[in-house]
Order: structure tokens, then C-alpha cells, then sequence
């Protein structure tokens, strides 16, 4: 009787056990099983390894995505630098991508470019330090900390449109000073000794100069150089950061840097440094190209020009012909000149898509996106589908009277990654706006059709060679009256 306990047992044990398996068996193929039935999006993965680089490289990038997006539709897949990709030409795309299933795709930049910048930036990560990172970043840029400095951003624009009076010069490059110095002050506030700040200049634009460059490591190349002049970096913010300390860095002080300094993360100096720089590296070119576009739209369209100068002027007369500065609330007025940026924002797309990397196999509509694949929401093809946005074609700040459709205006990206400097990029381009169109007049100089440079935002030919020069009080009492 016992035996037969046991045997029952036994047998009941073992029936149990390969249950078990077989159901562990079935579970853990289940994905593989829906991997297989789900088809890759459409779309040609070029020639072995390279794909489609050659294609995208050898024309222009927009025309590269257009056509792809007519013959495909919203999402196609390619293959660029090595890389299998997919691309998504939707607002719904770009916010399952970047919004709601954010978890799935992680931000992904190139190894050379992370070791030029420094890898504890926030925008390499996703997670918990990523979120705190931004936390620090956010506060320290945010309106409220912002409305504070508008008297130091236009101590910044007047001096610098001065020395561009009578001057030929090419917009982009000249317009970097604004966004470089206006990052200083919100990392540093006004803490900074001049040997300093103009070691930091000196080594950030060779560290610049490298990031487009290719990434070959032999001595003397542009590459090595800036590799040895992001050291040289990381050793001036290390005797900046000595110095506060031994100083004892001021506790109410609201700059970036002693925000990361005294955070209750407690942040390496390593940590420390790679967020700075990478905060004036994210500042710099996409700030200094918007202007760039602004000059351009303005001059070409002298009817809007005078209705802006018509805005400014009226702020102008208030503050006693410009004596008094600027305030907080006079920016939050400047309705017109706030919709002229979105809508160059909108027609220069400067930022034409993002980069992330699936983390898993993730479907979408039908289709798959394999683990590892680079996945590229397109902002630029979005901004320019007249679904959304009538004559994409037309340069019309009027459209903005209306909010535009939900996840369709994304020149600061969106969800978690959405750029934190977005208030302040666009303080100081109000500021610029403010003087350049009340004091100056400037004119294009050679012939500029709608050629466009990409460095690698896109940019008109040139950077946009301008002369600029100053109006007289009795020409400009003239034109306002
Ligand atoms: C007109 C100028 C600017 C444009 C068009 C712009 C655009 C963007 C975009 C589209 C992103 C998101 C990228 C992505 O999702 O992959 C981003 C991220 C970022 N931007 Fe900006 N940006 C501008 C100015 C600034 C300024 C002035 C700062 C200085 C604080 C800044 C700091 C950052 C940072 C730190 C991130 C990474 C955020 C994160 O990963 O959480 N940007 N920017």
C-alpha cells in the first residue's frame, strides 16, 4: 500500500514537473513566436553594412526623408553609418518613441562624441540619474530663476551687436559668443575670474571644432586636438570647483554650478564637469542657428520686419528710449517676436530628428522594431506636413495664433529628454531681437538663395553673411513715426 502511495506520488510529481516545463517552455517562446509573426517596417537597407549612408550624405538630409516617407509612408526602416534604423514620420510615432513608452528606447550617441563631451552628461542616460540630473538642470533654467537675469543677458547682447557695427561678418559664427557667454552665467552666475573664462572659451571651441570632425585619435589630428583640450577642461572646472570649495561657496548661490556642487546626490567632480559642458554644448549651435534663421526671415520679409520693430519700439519708448532695461514682464509681452521664433523654429527644424536605440523587441502598428535597432522620430517631416501646419512651405508666424495639434511642434523635442533650455534660448533671443531691431539695420550680403549648410544644424549658405550698422536717433525717430 505504501509502495503505492509513493508510486502515485512520484508519478504525480513527475507529471507536475514536465507540466511545468512545458508551460515555462511555452511562455519563454512566446516572444520569439510574436517576434517571428511581426514583420519589419518597409523600406531598403542598402548596400551591405554602409546601406544608405551614401544616399543621405550626398544630398540634401529633408529630400533623403521626404522621398522615403511618400514611397513608405510613416515608418521605414534603412541602414545608416553601419547602424539598422527605423524612422517614424508621425506625431503618434514620435510620442510612443519619446513619450509613452519612453522606457523602451534609450538615448544612443556615438562613443566619440560621449568621450568629448564627458559620459556622466545627462542627455547619455536613462533612469533614476538621469531624472535627478534633469531635476538640477531644469531648476536652474526655469522661469523663475531666469527672471532674474534679464538685465545680465542684455549686458551681454549690447556690447556684442556693438562690435559687429559696420562690419561684414557670418551670422552663425558670431552669434555663438551670445549662447556661450549666456551659459557661463547661468553655470557660473556672475562668479567667474576672467583667466578662467577665457581658458574655459579658448578649450570649448577646440572641443567644438572636434565634434564634427572625424573621430581618428593620431596626434595633431582636429579630433586628438579636441580630446586634449576636453582634459585641459576638465582641469580648469576642477580649480574652479577647488576654489568654491575652499572659499566656501556661497549656499544661497543659484548658479548651475553650485546647484550641482551642493545637491544632495552628491555628484563627483567627474559628474560635475560632464553636465556643464555638456549644458554649453547643448546651448551653443541650436541657439546661435535660430538666431542665424531669424535674421534671415526678418530681412526677407520687410512687412513682418516693421510690425517687429513696431512691437519693440513700443517697449522701447517705455523703458525712456531705451535707458531703462528690460523686464521679465516686457519679455512675456513681446506676442509677435515670440511667434516669429516658433515659427523659425518650425521652418528650420534645426533640430530634423533625434536618436534613440530599442532596449527590447517593441512593436508598432504591426510592426517590429528589434532590440538594438536605432529608432529616429523625424521632427522635420512633421513640422513640414501641411496636415498639420497649412503651406508647410510658407514662413507665416501668424499660425501660431492658433496652438498648433497636439505633438506636432516638437523644436524642443518632447517627454522625458525635452530640452530644459528652451526658456532660456529663447530669453536671449528676444533680448537679441529687442536691441538688434530697435538700435540696428542689416543687410545680406552676396547672393543667398535658399542654400543651406548643415554644421550639422542646418544653416543658410555661409552662416549667413550680413553687414550691420547702427541707426541714427533721426533715422530711427523717422521710421517709428
Ligand atoms: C533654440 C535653441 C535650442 C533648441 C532648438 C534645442 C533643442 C533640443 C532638443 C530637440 C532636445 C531633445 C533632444 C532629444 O530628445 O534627443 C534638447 C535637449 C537638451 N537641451 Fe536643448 N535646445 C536649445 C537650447 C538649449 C539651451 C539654451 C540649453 C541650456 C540649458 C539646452 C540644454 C539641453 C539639454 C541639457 C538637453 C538634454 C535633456 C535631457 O536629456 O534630459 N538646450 N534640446
Amino acid at each position: 500500500m505504501a509502495c503505492a502511495v509513493a508510486c502515485t506520488l512520484l508519478i504525480g510529481l513527475a507529471v507536475t514537473y514536465v507540466l511545468v516545463r512545458i508551460s515555462k517552455h511555452k511562455i519563454s517562446k512566446e516572444p520569439h513566436r510574436r517576434r517571428r509573426q511581426l514583420k519589419l517596417p518597409p523600406g531598403s537597407m542598402g548596400w551591405p553594412y554602409i546601406g544608405e549612408t551614401l544616399q543621405l550624405y550626398s544630398q540634401d538630409p529633408n529630400l533623403f526623408f521626404a522621398t522615403r516617407q511618400k514611397r513608405y509612408g510613416e515608418i521605414f526602416k534603412t541602414r545608416l553609418l553601419g547602424c539598422p534604423c527605423v524612422m517614424l514620420a508621425s506625431p503618434e510615432a514620435a510620442k510612443f518613441v519619446l513619450v509613452t513608452q519612453a522606457h523602451l528606447f534609450k538615448p544612443t550617441y556615438p562613443r566619440s562624441k560621449e568621450r568629448l563631451i564627458g559620459p556622466w552628461a545627462l542627455f547619455f542616460h536613462q533612469g533614476d540619474y538621469h531624472l535627478r540630473l534633469r531635476k538640477i538642470v531644469q531648476a536652474a533654467v526655469s522661469p523663475d530663476a531666469l527672471r532674474g537675469i534679464v538685465p545680465d543677458v542684455e549686458r551681454l547682447v549690447v556690447p556684442l551687436l556693438r562690435s559687429w557695427d559696420g562690419r561684414e561678418f557670418s551670422t552663425f559664427h558670431a552669434m555663438k559668443q551670445l549662447p556661450f557667454d549666456a551659459g557661463v552665467l547661468v553655470i557660473f552666475g556672475g562668479q567667474l575670474e576672467d583667466r578662467h573664462r577665457s581658458e574655459l572659451k579658448k578649450n570649448f571651441f577646440i572641443v567644438e571644432k572636434g565634434y564634427n570632425s572625424f573621430p581618428n585619435s593620431f596626434p595633431r589630428t582636429t579630433y586628438h586636438k579636441a580630446i586634449q583640450a576636453r582634459k585641459r577642461l576638465g582641469g580648469i572646472l576642477a580649480e574652479i570647483m577647488n576654489e568654491r570649495r575652499k572659499l566656501g561657496s556661497p549656499a544661497k548661490s543659484n548658479d548651475l554650478l553650485s546647484r550641482l556642487m551642493n545637491s544632495e546626490e552628491r555628484l563627483s567632480d567627474d559628474q560635475i564637469a560632464d553636465n556643464v559642458i555638456g549644458v554649453l554644448f547643448a546651448a551653443q549651435d541650436t541657439t546661435a542657428s535660430v538666431m542665424t534663421w531669424i535674421l534671415k526671415f526678418l530681412h526677407d520679409d520687410p512687412k513682418l520686419l516693421q510690425a517687429v520693430k513696431d512691437e519693440q519700439m513700443a517697449i522701447w519708448e517705455t523703458n525712456e528710449q531705451g535707458r531703462r532695461p528690460l523686464t521679465w514682464a516686457q519679455i512675456r509681452s513681446m506676442i509677435l517676436t515670440h511667434k516669429v521664433i516658433l515659427e523659425s523654429l518650425r521652418m528650420a527644424s534645426i533640430i530634423s530628428f533625434t536618436f534613440r536605440e530599442a532596449v527590447d523587441d517593441v512593436e508598432y502598428k504591426g510592426y517590429l522594431i528589434p532590440k538594438g535597432w536605432k529608432v529616429m522620430p523625424l521632427f522635420r517631416n512633421i513640422h513640414h506636413n501641411s496636415e498639420f501646419f497649412r503651406e508647410p512651405q510658407i514662413f507665416n508666424p501668424s499660425r501660431f495664433e492658433v496652438a498648433p495639434k497636439p505633438n506636432t511642434f516638437f523644436p524642443f523635442g518632447t517627454g522625458i529628454h525635452a530640452c530644459p533650455g528652451n526658456e532660456l534660448a529663447k530669453l536671449e533671443i528676444l533680448v537679441l531681437i529687442h536691441h538688434l531691431v530697435t538700435n540696428y539695420r542689416w543687410e545680406i550680403m552676396g547672393q543667398q538663395g535658399g542654400e543651406v549648410e548643415y554644421c550639422p544644424f542646418p544653416v543658410p549658405k555661409q552662416g549667413l553673411v550680413v553687414k550691420l550698422w547702427r541707426v541714427s536717433d533721426s533715422s530711427r525717430a523717422e521710421q517709428s513715426s
